[in-house]
């Protein structure tokens, strides 16, 4: 494996890359696609392309880029493809972040090149108390860790630590315009929310987001329905920039594994959990046994089915749900016997019996997530060690990223 820092030169036709730390390849602007199966297929080929910083062979370099160069949006082929996403550290994490983001992304990590970072920039736009803020982001690290990330394979970092992220932000802002960004939902509903306070921040929150994921090339965001749109605009930047400057930017798209997510309902039914609102009804990571005793046994029920195979109302399908989750198959098959109709009759669940059951079960499943992420904020030195980790790897690729850019931009002075 060669490894190289960065390097551009310019041949009278071309502009090359050398992009070698991460994939070998030579990679240059006017290049064909149909060059690009023979560079996978001759991938080995390009190792022996011996050229070191400060030694450059100009010639031989224009040689070999003529033969192995690849069109710009497909620079790693033969990496994995770039998976990326971004949580707001603004209260605590749930069930329904759980199992809604965290363990798929725990999934990801072993079969794409993932980023997951904490959009604590993003945060601002509320004006929150930033000593505060602070914890939260330790405590999000910390409770991604012991969710099952291994920040030894993915990039777990802290946004405010990759300045060239704001930098590829003020690209970006020169693609979106003012009129569609004053229609995008998420921004309307915080002008409502917060009508004293309608910054420019808010305003450009999406193109932000758009620099987030376009700084590591990510084509892969798993993210929920409600981010759909911020996407559609990353791809919107992404193509703009790319039609004005070269094909730089591939357009990512919103991915999740098979179908739908599973969705938790907060334990009153009404609507879904949150970071910050409705806490007694939310189950959070950070929860102790006693609190999470008190608020399952709290969960919203009535009097029973009247009927077998009655259809559940949803605050007593979501009890299923989280059983579903945390239970094990035969506790829920007893409970949806007794819903329908077991050997002690029609309908003779008792809600009160599978709450104590459920809150046994949860308290199982959050009681290490919660032991281990402590502990993880209580070290303070490995805590620190994990986020350089992750600000030096998503640098090194955001740096490379950056310089495409600005090439491109023509700001290569
Ligand atoms: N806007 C996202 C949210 O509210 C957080 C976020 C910021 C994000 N940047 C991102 C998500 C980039 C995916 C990719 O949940």
């Amino acid at each position: 494996m060669l490894i190289f820092d960065f390097l551009i030169f310019r041949t009278k036709k071309l502009t090359c890359f050398l992009l070698s730390r991460f994939t070998n390849i030579l990679a240059g602007k006017h290049i064909e696609n149909s060059i690009l199966g023979k560079l996978q297929a001759s991938s080995h080929k390009l190792q022996v392309i011996q050229l070191e910083p400060g030694k450059l062979n100009t010639r031989k370099l224009a040689a070999c880029s003529l033969r192995l160069v690849a069109s710009l949006p497909y620079l790693r082929p033969m990496n994995k493809e770039v998976v990326l996403s971004g949580i707001r550290p603004t209260g605590f994490l749930h069930l329904g972040n759980y199992f809604g983001a965290m363990r798929n992304y725990v999934r990801m990590q072993d079969e794409f090149n993932c980023y997951f970072f904490v959009a604590n920039w993003h945060s601002l736009t509320t004006h929150p108390d930033t000593k505060e803020l602070k914890n939260s982001v330790h405590r999000v690290i910390a409770e991604n860790i012991a969710c099952g990330l291994d920040p030894e394979k993915v990039a777990l970092y802290i946004q405010s630590d990759v300045p060239e992220i704001a930098e590829l932000y003020l690209y970006l802002n020169m693609m979106a315009y003012k009129g569609e960004l004053e229609k995008t939902v998420t921004f309307k509903e915080k002008v409502r929310l917060q009508p004293d306070n309608v910054n420019a921040g808010l305003l450009t929150y999406p193109v932000l987001q758009a620099a987030d994921i376009l700084i590591h090339r990510a084509v892969k965001v798993p993210v929920g329905k409600d981010q759909e749109q911020h996407l559609e605009m990353a791809r919107n930047y992404a193509e703009r920039f790319n039609h004005r400057y070269g094909d730089v930017l591939p357009l990512p798209y919103a991915f999740n594994y098979g179908g739908e997510l599973v969705k938790i309902l907060s334990l009153d039914g009404v609507g879904k959990m949150s970071k910050s609102e409705n806490q007694m009804n939310t189950l959070y990571l950070a929860d102790e046994d006693e609190s999470i005793r008190k608020k399952i046994m709290k969960a919203k029920t009535d009097q029973g089915p009247a009927e077998p195979n009655a259809v559940k109302p949803d605050y007593i399908e979501n009890l299923f749900t989280l059983m579903k989750l945390v239970s094990t198959a035969d506790t829920v098959q007893k409970f949806e016997d007794d819903f329908n109709n077991s050997s002690a009759g029609n309908c003779v669940i008792r809600y009160g019996d599978m709450k104590k059951q459920l809150a046994e079960d949860m308290i199982r499943f959050i009681q290490p997530i919660r032991a281990k992420a402590a502990d993880i904020q209580q070290n303070q030195d490995l805590l620190k060690k994990i986020i350089r980790q992750g600000a030096d790897k998503a640098r090194a690729s955001a740096s490379e990223t950056l310089t495409l850019v600005r090439t491109a931009v023509g700001m290569d002075y």
